[in-house]
């Protein structure tokens, strides 16, 4: 089937960063991947289904949890990204994990088939987040669990601080972007859209997987290899070289002060569905 083009552009954006999307700038992605699984309350035998699985992260936190006889089946639309899911849960030894090429605004499964369904760090990325949680009740079976992560406030502070004052010196509107995830902040409107779709009220807790940067090269390989990227390309492909080294200097300015705590903090939420 024909992708969408917004579901098109965003796979193609997926694609370009796959290859680094498993390095260690971005580690708290499985961190929080494992905390996600032990929110889900899995157990051996139950049906699951992750939503936006990228590389695998979350997916193979929960196949280890519910094998043997459990199965989770793992759907993204980025074909490069899925490729590294597979190395990764071979890499794992992973027998019970399937991952299918799939939009999660439209995922093709019968009704009530899943116990489980998760979606880490996905559900900022898609056009209609709040139709995207109808569909995903719509997959649980009554009583069955939805768990989600999401970027809290202040993540990637305070190099995110930094690098906007770098891009408004730059000129024109950069210095106004806004991160996709700022959608799903605010974790009571995501309680809101959960229980318009037919969720109980969710549990939320909030938990910080931030890291000390030890070089600066370390924020730029996060940058580099993650959405960011798209927000450094749009500078003028001759201007980018320089705008490195400028930005990079005032964050080691920062680690010399002994002020290198990235923050990440991640909300999870957690919504039985009603029976
Ligand atoms: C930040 S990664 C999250 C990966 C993984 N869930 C994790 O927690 O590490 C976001 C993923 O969402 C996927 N994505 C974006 N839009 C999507 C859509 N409409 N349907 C399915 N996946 C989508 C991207 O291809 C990307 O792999």
């Amino acid at each position: 089937m024909k992708k969408a083009d917004g579901t098109a552009a965003m796979a193609a954006i997926f694609d370009e960063l796959a290859a680094g999307y498993d390095c260690a700038a971005l580690r708290f992605f499985p961190f929080a991947a494992d905390a996600m699984a032990d929110e889900a309350d899995l157990k051996p035998g139950l049906r699951v289904l992750d939503l936006a699985t990228g590389t695998g992260a979350v997916a193979t936190a929960v196949a280890q949890r519910i094998r043997p006889t459990g199965r989770v089946i793992g759907i993204d639309v980025s074909p490069a990204m899925l490729d590294r899911a597979w190395a990764n849960v071979r890499r794992m030894a992973l027998h019970n994990v399937d991952l299918h090429e799939m939009d999660a605004m439209a995922p093709g499964f019968r009704a009530q088939w899943f116990d489980r369904v998760l979606c880490g760090f996905g559900l900022f990325f898609l056009p209609d987040p709040p139709a995207a949680l109808r569909a995903w009740a719509r997959l649980l079976k009554p009583e069955g669990l939805l768990t989600l992560s999401v970027f809290a406030r202040g993540a990637f502070e305070p190099f995110l601080g930094l690098l906007r004052s770098a891009l408004a010196a730059e000129g024109g509107t950069l210095g106004d972007w806004t991160p996709p995830w700022a959608v799903t902040e605010d974790s009571t409107v995501v309680a809101e859209w959960l229980q318009a779709a037919g969720f109980e009220p969710p549990r939320v807790r909030q938990r910080d997987f931030g890291y000390h940067l030890d070089r600066p090269e370390d924020w730029w390989a996060l940058l580099w290899n993650s959405f960011f990227r798209r927000l450094l390309e749009s500078l003028p492909p001759d201007r980018r070289e320089d705008f490195r080294q400028r930005h990079l200097a005032q964050v080691a300015q920062r680690l010399r002060a002994g002020d290198s705590a990235l923050a990440v903090p991640v909300t999870f939420l957690t919504a039985v569905r009603a029976a």
